[in-house]
C-alpha cells in the first residue's frame, strides 16, 4: 500500500491580499486548493467548480440570522470579569491577532508563544476564510478537517480566550460562540461565555470587547458600499451596559489594557474610530489599546480621542497572516512609534514582512511588553507603570535584530540622527515599504 504524503499547512501565497468582502472570501475559501491538487483552469473551472462550491458554502454558512449576542445576563452566574493572577505578584499574558490562518508562520507563533510559558493568551480575532466550524476546528483547535495540517492555539496555564473577528462572522459567528468559545476559558473555572471580558488585578484591568458581532449586515446586500447597507463595528448594546454595570472603569484608578479585533483609529482621516467615540464614555484616561485587522506592527505615539480617552494604539494583526509591504498606513496623522521594517526570508520566495505577537508581564503597577516575532526573537520592548488613573511611559528599548527599525532608537544613535539611510519606519511605512 502507497504511502500517502505528510500533511502540509495553507502557504501564505493563497491568502495575500485577502478582500475584507463577504462573498470574495467565500470565492477564496472555495478556491484555496492544497498543494498537488489539480488546479481548475480558466472560466471553466470557477463556473464548473470554484463557483459552485462557493454558493454551497455561502447558502450554508451566511444566510441566516447571526448567533445570538451572548452576554453575562441576570442569573448567569458570570460577570465576565476575572482574576488576573499568575505566579506571585507577576502574571504573563501573550497577545496574537490574526492568527488562525492554519499556516507555517502561525504555528511558529504558537510554539513561540508556547516558550513563554503564559498564564494567559488571547486571540484578537480572525479566523480564515469565513471562520465556519470546518476552519476553526483546522486552524484553531489542531483537529485535521480538510487537506491540511491543523494548527492549535497555544493555551495559556491560568486561562485562554478569543475575540471575536470579521472573519468569524462571516458564518454568522455559529462556530465562534458554538464550537471554539466551549474550548477556552478559565483552566480552572467556566468555559468563555461570550466575546467580551474583564481581567483584573489590584493594579490593572484588561477589557476585552467585540467590535466585530456587527461587521455583518444583510447577506449580499452588505457588499455595497454606502449606508444603509455598509456594515459597522459598533459595540453591541448589552455590550455597554456590560461595561456601564459591571466593570465601571470610572470606579477606580486601575490601568487600563484594551483589546478589540477593530482598528481604535479611522482608517481614513485623523479621528478616532467610532468604536473609541463609544468607549470614550466609559473610560475616561489614558489606555493602552492593543488591536488587529490590519495585518502589520505598529506601535503609535499618544492620541486624543476626547473626553479624557487617550489612546496608545498597537496593532497586532500580523500573528498569521501575510504581512504586506504595501498595507497602507491607518491614519498619516497617527505618529508611529515603531514597526518591525525586515523582510520575511520565507520558504515561499514571496516579499513579506514578519509575522509575531506581543508578550505582557504584569508585576505590580509595572507592565513590560516584548514584541516578538514568529521566532520568538524580540523586536521591541517598552514599560509602563499605572498610578493614580495615569499610565506612565518608561523609556522603550530597542532590543531586538538589528535591521529591525525603531524611530525613537535610530534618532538616539550617533549613527542614525535623523532616522538613517531609510528614513523613519514612518516614512518606510507611507511609502509602502514596511
Ligand atoms: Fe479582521
Amino acid at each position: 500500500m502507497p504511502e500517502s504524503p505528510p500533511l502540509r499547512r495553507r502557504d501564505l501565497a493563497p491568502l495575500r491580499h485577502l478582500p475584507r468582502s463577504v462573498t470574495r472570501n467565500y470565492l477564496r475559501q472555495a478556491r484555496d486548493l492544497p498543494p498537488g491538487a489539480a488546479p481548475r483552469r480558466g472560466i471553466r473551472g470557477f463556473l464548473g467548480a470554484t463557483l459552485p462550491a462557493a454558493i454551497a458554502a455561502y447558502a450554508r454558512e451566511r444566510l441566516g440570522p447571526r448567533h445570538r449576542f451572548a452576554d453575562y445576563g441576570p442569573g448567569s452566574g458570570d460577570s465576565g470579569l476575572y482574576r488576573l493572577d499568575g505566579d506571585g505578584n507577576s502574571v504573563r499574558v501573550s497577545l496574537a491577532g490574526d492568527w488562525a490562518s492554519g499556516t507555517d508562520e502561525a504555528a511558529a507563533v504558537a510554539a513561540a508563544i508556547g516558550r513563554f510559558h503564559p498564564h494567559f493568551t488571547v486571540h484578537l480575532g480572525d479566523a480564515y476564510y469565513v471562520g465556519d466550524e470546518s476552519e476553526i476546528r483546522a486552524t484553531f483547535l489542531g483537529e485535521r478537517t480538510g487537506p491540511y495540517e491543523p494548527t492549535l492555539w497555544p493555551l495559556g496555564s491560568a486561562g485562554s480566550f478569543a475575540l471575536n473577528g470579521n472573519h468569524e462572522m462571516y458564518a454568522r459567528g455559529r462556530a465562534y460562540f458554538d464550537v471554539l468559545l466551549p474550548r477556552l476559558g478559565l483552566a480552572a473555572g467556566p468555559p468563555q461565555r461570550a466575546s467580551f471580558f474583564c481581567l483584573e488585578n489590584a493594579h490593572w484591568r484588561i477589557i476585552a470587547l467585540d467590535t466585530a458581532y456587527n461587521s455583518v449586515a444583510w447577506p449580499l446586500l452588505e457588499e455595497l458600499p454606502f449606508w444603509p447597507f455598509t456594515a459597522s463595528n459598533d459595540l453591541p448594546a448589552a455590550e455597554l451596559r456590560w461595561l456601564g454595570h459591571n466593570v465601571r472603569p470610572g470606579a477606580d484608578e486601575r490601568g487600563i489594557v484594551i483589546l478589540t479585533h477593530h482598528s481604535p483609529y479611522r482608517p481614513r482621516g485623523h479621528d478616532c474610530s467610532r468604536i473609541a467615540r463609544q468607549l470614550r464614555w466609559h473610560v475616561r484616561r489614558p489606555v493602552l489599546w492593543f488591536f488587529g485587522h490590519e495585518h502589520r506592527l505598529a506601535v503609535y505615539d499618544r492620541h486624543d480621542c476626547g473626553a479624557g480617552l487617550e489612546v496608545w494604539g498597537r496593532n497586532i494583526g500580523h500573528a498569521g497572516m501575510p504581512v504586506e509591504a504595501a498595507t497602507p498606513l491607518a491614519d498619516p496623522a497617527l505618529r508611529l512609534r515603531f514597526t518591525d521594517a525586515r523582510r520575511y526570508r520565507n520558504d515561499e520566495g514571496l516579499e513579506l514582512g514578519y509575522n509575531g505577537y506581543a508578550n505582557l508581564t504584569f508585576t505590580g503597577p509595572t507592565l513590560s511588553i516584548e514584541y516578538r516575532d514568529l521566532n520568538g526573537a524580540g523586536v521591541y520592548r517598552e514599560q509602563w507603570r499605572t498610578a493614580g488613573g495615569a499610565l506612565e511611559a518608561l523609556d522603550p528599548t530597542f532590543s531586538g535584530p538589528s535591521d529591525a527599525l525603531e524611530p525613537e532608537h535610530l534618532d538616539r544613535s550617533a549613527a542614525g540622527r535623523g532616522g538613517g539611510a531609510g528614513g523613519t519606519a514612518d516614512e518606510r511605512i507611507r511609502r509602502g515599504e514596511h
